[in-house]
């Protein structure tokens, strides 16, 4: 059996929607675990993942269904405690001895629920229940339910639809409930989470500086002497990977940043020389502004420009790359949420994998072997990881920036001209954003500059000059947004500054779209 150097839990996916929710509860317990799909878990995968503790995540099947998915019969001999979620507990029941029967409408319950405890008491529910009320909310999402629970199991909480919602048998460590704790709309699943991974027997040994140490070892292992390239943007993902693989492999490391010519201001300076000065590793600066900017000249279609430079970009990257020698390894910032293999029931059994390629198809292209060092981590562990790297808390915290760049804010014809108002017109607004100390409220922020022109007047003169548009959203996941309250006072003392000091502007509108209807870039 492989040693492994974490406490690790296993987390068999029966296909639901929320099972990387389980995976982030834990995390944040500084618990290590890993989602696997069911028809992935055979009783050897078991005995070499080694888990110390497994959850069954919920799924849409009905385990009264011949041939519905199951656990490996080993999961439940290993001696290792197990819990049973929604699914996970009717199959938990069903394999032990139990009964569940198919749905009916008056045992279904779909949302808030309320839980109340039975005389019987359990530590996976410490410090649930201390409400006056006596009662703690839940999210269901069953149409199933347990009719007969199997021997060995008692009841410690019940609901209006599911008289066995939380159920254990203390002595084989294994527990099971019919809600969803992973879900915000049960509040204190969290605790319950905290209280099985301590029954586990859990130290949360999975920290930053541990996973560091751990990877920095992976990777000198996986690349050995061999060389590897990567493609640095300056963004969070491309800058961890970039650090971490300097730190394992030093000089046989070679970053290649592409410069399109459609950057902020100074914002191939500030890269550059943060790499440059802090970590001293082999970069390439590829200025390639003037490729980009001819091949864009006349085209005004978003998905043309896109598509021009997504193309430029890999021609670009495989020249520099080219010249590498002996380069085997390329690297990407890619995530878990890009790699989990999910169940998909959608065409039966199937394992859908999201693959993830930041520079469009180019491993397969050039022949190179992929080294992922982010594979486990979700966005905000790439944070904390740069953290625990050293790289600095305003690269950390940079609002998401596009791979087009300014390409997709300057809508219609690109032109060096307007990209250099754009540019001055922009750093002044995040200039102030950051003075008014509200940089990290705002999920993204940025200017663009209209195709249009508008008459104004400035000292005595009229003027016929470009229109900016702000853009500030709040949003989780850059999927939906809002548009940002800024105050009249915030707004109006911007707009004169931008009208002020940038020549070729006259005229500043604020953008209050939210998304959808809008999409947050205005292309
Ligand atoms: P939208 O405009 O679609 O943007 O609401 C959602 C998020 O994605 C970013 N974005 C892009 N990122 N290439 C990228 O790398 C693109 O072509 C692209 N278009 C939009 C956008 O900045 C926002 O964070």
């Amino acid at each position: 059996m492989t040693q492994h150097s974490h406490d690790r839990l296993l987390i068999i996916d029966f296909g639901s929607q929320v099972t990387q929710l389980i995976a982030r509860r834990l995390r944040e317990l500084n618990v290590y675990c890993e989602i696997h799909p069911y028809q992935k878990v055979t009783d050897a995968f078991l005995a070499e993942f080694a888990p110390k503790a497994i959850i069954f995540s919920g799924g849409p099947d009905s385990v009264t269904r011949e041939g519905s998915p199951r656990p490996p019969q080993s999961a439940y001999t290993m001696g290792v405690p197990i819990l049973g979620i929604c699914y996970g507990q009717q199959v938990m029941m069903q394999d032990l001895g139990g009964i569940v029967e198919a749905g009916q409408s008056h045992t279904a319950e779909f949302g808030r629920a309320y839980v109340k405890p039975t005389e019987l008491k359990t530590d996976l529910f410490n410090g649930w229940f201390l409400d006056p009320n006596g009662r703690e909310q839940v999210w269901m999402s069953h149409g199933d339910h347990v009719a007969k629970l199997a021997p060995g199991f008692d009841v410690y909480g019940t609901s209006s639809g599911a008289p066995f919602a939380m159920t254990a048998d203390l002595e084989r460590r294994f527990y099971a409930v019919q809600f969803h704790p992973e879900v915000h709309h049960t509040p204190n699943g969290a605790t319950l989470y905290a209280n099985f991974v301590k029954l586990a027997g859990f130290t949360g040994d999975w920290t930053m500086g541990a996973y560091r140490e751990e990877m920095i070892q992976k990777i000198r292992d996986e690349v050995g002497d061999k060389k590897v390239i990567c493609a640095l943007s300056g963004g969070v993902d491309s800058s961890v990977t970039g650090i971490l693989l300097h730190e394992a492999i030093g000089d046989q490391l070679t970053c290649v940043f592409v410069d399109h010519g459609m950057l902020r201001l100074n914002e191939a300076e500030q890269v550059v020389a943060m790499f440059r000065e802090n970590y001293n590793l082999n970069l390439i600066h590829a200025d390639e502004s003037d490729l980009f900017l001819n091949a864009l000249e006349g085209v005004s279609d978003p998905e043309v420009k896109r598509k021009t430079i997504g193309k430029l970009f890999i021609d670009v990257f495989q020249k520099y790359a080219n010249e590498i020698e002996g380069a085997e390894f390329l690297a990407q910032g890619t995530l878990y949420p890009d790699v989990i293999e999910s169940v998909s029931f959608s065409g039966g059994p199937s394992v859908t994998i999201k693959s993830h390629h930041n520079v469009g198809g180019l491993p397969e292209k050039m022949g190179l072997k992929l080294v992922e060092p982010l594979r486990e981590l979700f966005k905000d562990e790439v944070r904390a990881l740069g953290t625990e790297l050293g790289l600095p808390a305003s690269f950390i915290g940079r609002h998401p920036f596009p791979g087009p760049g300014l390409a997709i804010r300057c809508p219609g014809e690109i032109t060096r001209e307007k990209l250099d108002i754009l540019r001055k017109a922009d750093a002044i607004y995040i200039d102030q954003i950051r003075k008014h100390g509200l940089y990290d409220d705002i999920w993204q922020a940025f200017a663009a500059i209209l195709p249009m022109r508008t008459v104004g007047v400035m000292g005595d003169g009229r003027t016929y000059d470009f229109a900016l548009a702000l853009r500030a959203v709040t949003s989780v996941d850059g999927m939906t947004a809002d548009y940002y309250p800024f105050t009249h006072e915030f707004l109006g003392e911007t707009s004169t500054r931008i009208i002020n000091e940038v020549q070729g502007i006259n005229r500043v509108f604020y953008d209050c779209t939210s998304k959808p209807p809008g999409t947050i870039e205005l292309e």
